[in-house]
Parts: structure tokens; sequence; C-alpha cells
């Protein structure tokens, strides 16, 4: 796993010499789709006190927010804020609002080939201490496992996330493991993967398909979600059942102090969240056509692997 702690990138002006801007820029995408980590010590765009403030004392103030906040920014809706505190629910708005911009314009300038074709996702604020998180099996973000989305298919467009840890003295703790080439390539077909190939030639696919659009009308989302995302989120709740994968693999373990950032394709590395409290993070959507490296792509490698085309 490459880990790249970037020190010559600054919020004002970007990298620190313009005239190797484009090369380091495509030189990051590549790094992070072929499974590595961007490091930043601090937040490299701009995110005030206060605002960090602000979010923290959502918890303090005995929990007015119960999971994870998330912003929609397509639509500038705010999930999960405590429908008893109008005013604070507000301020909470304005800050995930603020904050996804910045995020994004951050983004858009650090890793420039993809401004063009990349789609913003939903942004998270997480304000629960995530060692000893009571969740469902299949939710648990302390299992290693490789992110897929229920409710919002990619058909092959990679998922990439950028974290705050905005704890004021606590580190976030989380554990890798080597990225999905080599992961799939042991674990693929084992997973079932022959079965996703299958479907995705398969009569009872073609009329999916078809019937899809007019069941979308009427609030049925996602009838034709595609064979490569159907083998991702089964991938996902496989890799965290598999006890001899959380158990016995090699997994690297990654400290992230307050104040810093990190980006990464959550689809390609490997990861779990051990511990940590109030982190930020912002979701891409980053389609196969702006990939540096398009056969890392988790769709590129399942292909060569099966032999079939598996996007719609
Ligand atoms: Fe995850």
């Amino acid at each position: 796993m490459s880990w790249v702690h970037i020190t010559d990138y600054s919020p004002s002006q970007g990298w620190a010499n313009p005239a190797d801007a484009d090369s380091r820029s495509r030189e990051s995408c590549r790094l992070l789709e072929e499974g590595g980590v961007l490091y930043f010590d601090q937040v490299p765009f701009d995110l005030p006190d206060p605002d960090r403030e602000f979010l923290r004392s959502q918890k303090q103030s005995g929990l007015r927010v119960h999971k994870n906040i998330s912003y929609r920014p397509k639509t500038d809706a705010l999930r999960g804020a405590a429908a008893d505190d109008p005013e604070g629910a507000q301020r909470l708005h304005e800050i995930m609002r603020s904050y996804s911009k910045n995020v994004t314009q951050f983004v858009d300038r650090l890793l420039s080939p993809y401004a063009k074709d990349r789609q913003l996702d939903f942004a998270s604020y997480r304000p629960l201490e995530e060692k000893g998180r009571d969740l469902a099996y299949h939710k648990r973000n302390d299992l290693m496992h490789v992110d897929a989305f229920p409710t919002r298919p990619t058909n092959g467009g990679r998922i990439l996330r950028v974290f705050v840890n905005i704890n004021p003295a606590v580190n976030r703790i989380w554990e890798v493991a080597e990225p999905f080439e080599p992961l799939a390539g042991k674990l693929a077909q084992k997973a079932g993967l022959p079965r996703y190939a299958k479907y995705a030639g398969s009569p009872g696919r073609k009329l999916r398909r078809t019937v899809a659009p007019i069941f979308r009308s009427i609030g049925l989302k996602n009838l034709d979600r595609s064979p490569y995302d159907h083998f991702m989120l089964h991938f996902h709740d496989w890799l965290k059942e598999n006890r001899d994968y959380q158990e016995k693999w090699p997994k690297t373990r990654l400290e992230f102090p307050p104040q810093s950032c990190w980006l990464v394709y959550t689809d390609t590395v490997p990861h779990s969240v051990l511990s940590g409290q109030f982190a930020l993070e912002q979701t891409f959507i980053v389609p196969i056509r702006a990939m540096v490296a398009p056969q890392k792509s988790p769709l590129k490698v399942l292909e060569g692997l099966c032999g079939t085309a598996l996007a719609n």
C-alpha cells in the first residue's frame, strides 16, 4: 500500500511548482487509482475553527444527532439533524454546504484530470466514536471491506472519498489491506464472480433492463442495477463474513492525527475503521473514462477475470 504525504500543496496556491502542476495531478490520480492513500497533515482547504467546534458540540451537548449526518449537494438537502433544534440544524446545514463546496474546489484542482467528469455524491459528518459501535453485522465499520452503495449503483464508476479528522486530540485509526486487483485475483472466483458474469448475459437481465424505466417512474429504483454493482455489493458483505480474511490476512495500521486529511478510493482499498470520533467526509464518483489507469479499476479487473462485460 503506498501512502504519500503531500507537503508541496497549499490551499491558496495549489502545487508549489506551477510548471509541474499537471504532472503532479496526474501522478496523484494514478497513485489513488492503484490503491494508494494521499495524506495531508493539515486540512488543505478552508474549514474554519468555529465550524469544527460547532460540529463537535453537536455530540457534546447531549447527542442532538443520533447517527451520521449526510448532506446531498445536488439537492442541497441535509439528513440526520435533530428535528427539535431548527436553529442548530440550520447552522449544521450551512457548515456542511460550505464544507462540500470547499472540498470540491480542492479536489478539482488537486486532481484536475477528474474535474470535467467527476460526479459529486454525498458528504457526511461522523460524530460518533467508532470503537464499540453497535451496528448490524454488514454495516460494521471495524470489519475489513471495500465500499459499495446499496442505493446508488455506480455502474463501474469509482468511489473516491476525502476524509478529515476534526477531533482536536485523538487519532482516527484504520486498517487497510492489499488493493482490489490482487485481492480480486485471489478471492473473486471464490466469492461467486462466475455467477454474476452469467447473469450479465441472461434473458432475466435483459427483461429487467427493459422494464426498469417503467418501474423507475413509480419510484422503484435500481431494477437495472448492473452485474458489476450486484457483485460489488455482494463482495462487500462476503468479505465481512469471511473469518479467514478478517483474521488472518495481512493488514497495515494507519493513524490519522487531528487536523489531517486523506483521500482514498474506498472501493479499491479494503479498509476498516477501528476507532476515532468526529470526521468529515465527501464522496465523488469518478467514471472510468476519467481514469488515468482504467485497467486498475475494479470494473476492468473483474471483467478481465471473468471475460464478460459487467457494466450496463
Ligand atoms: Fe467503508
